[in-house]
């Protein structure tokens, strides 16, 4: 089984779309999509923003569908030169860049009961997704994807988390999702479109650019999921 997040409807629509002999199960205030993508069984949530609700539907989807592996997919704010608007993040490890126990002698980032900065990906996930972002014409980065609980809008912000923790795209879900799986022992994998440059404009582009950018999201998560 195939467990697939997204934070917003228009991260998770056109797969739903997708499916096949489909059911939409409630769990709580969650709605799972469960059926065939791509001729896999999957089952396809949207978990809406932030690292909270992330958390509560990634811990949800493993208790109910015992996933083999987690994708979360979606759209990020760039960190990096080498990320445009509608190119993909491919996750190599998660951070939560808003978790600071550092007044008390903590690295930042350090994540209680994980015990780690970086939450684990999926090396294997990875590889083959950045062969199918390839395949499909589009430009591809692997790095770490930081989340934290905040729309990324500033250069000194994004300048601290390039700093902090050398991530190449920032988001709000991911690193939660991670933490779930990795606390659970899940296979997981993040894939970020770019919507936005984490800057000034971010306010004015992500709403400009958040179609396109998840709609290359799906593109890469159905190509990915055909590959499994
Ligand atoms: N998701 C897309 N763009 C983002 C940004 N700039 N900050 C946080 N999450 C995002």
């Amino acid at each position: 089984m195939i467990g697939i997040i997204g934070a917003m409807k228009i991260e998770v629509e056109a797969l739903q779309s997708a499916m096949e002999d489909v059911r939409a199960e409630q769990v709580g205030n969650l709605t799972f999509f469960a059926g065939k993508l791509e001729g896999k069984d999957a089952v396809v949530v949207k978990c809406g923003i932030g690292k909270v609700n992330a958390a509560l539907c990634a811990q949800t989807l493993i208790l109910c569908y015992h996933p083999d592996i987690l994708i979360n997919t979606g759209v990020a704010g760039t960190l990096t030169d080498k990320l445009s608007v509608g190119d993909v993040a491919v996750s190599q490890g998660a951070v939560q860049h808003d978790l600071d126990t550092t007044a008390l002698g903590d690295p930042a980032g350090l994540v209680p009961e994980a015990n780690r900065v970086v939450l684990p990906t999926d090396e294997e996930l990875a590889q083959k997704a950045l062969g199918c972002v390839r395949a499909e014409g589009l430009n591809a980065c692997l790095g770490v994807i930081a989340s934290g609980d905040v729309f990324v809008s500033s250069p000194e912000k994004k300048a601290e988390i390039v700093r902090t923790f050398g991530a190449v795209a920032c988001e709000m879900e991911g690193a939660a999702i991670a933490h779930a799986a990795f606390l659970s022992g899940v296979r997981v994998l993040n894939l970020r479109a770019i919507s936005d440059s984490a800057n000034g404009d971010s306010p004015v582009d992500f709403p400009a650019f958040c179609r396109k950018a998840a709609a290359h999201s799906t593109r890469i998560t159905r190509a990915l999921v055909r590959t499994l």
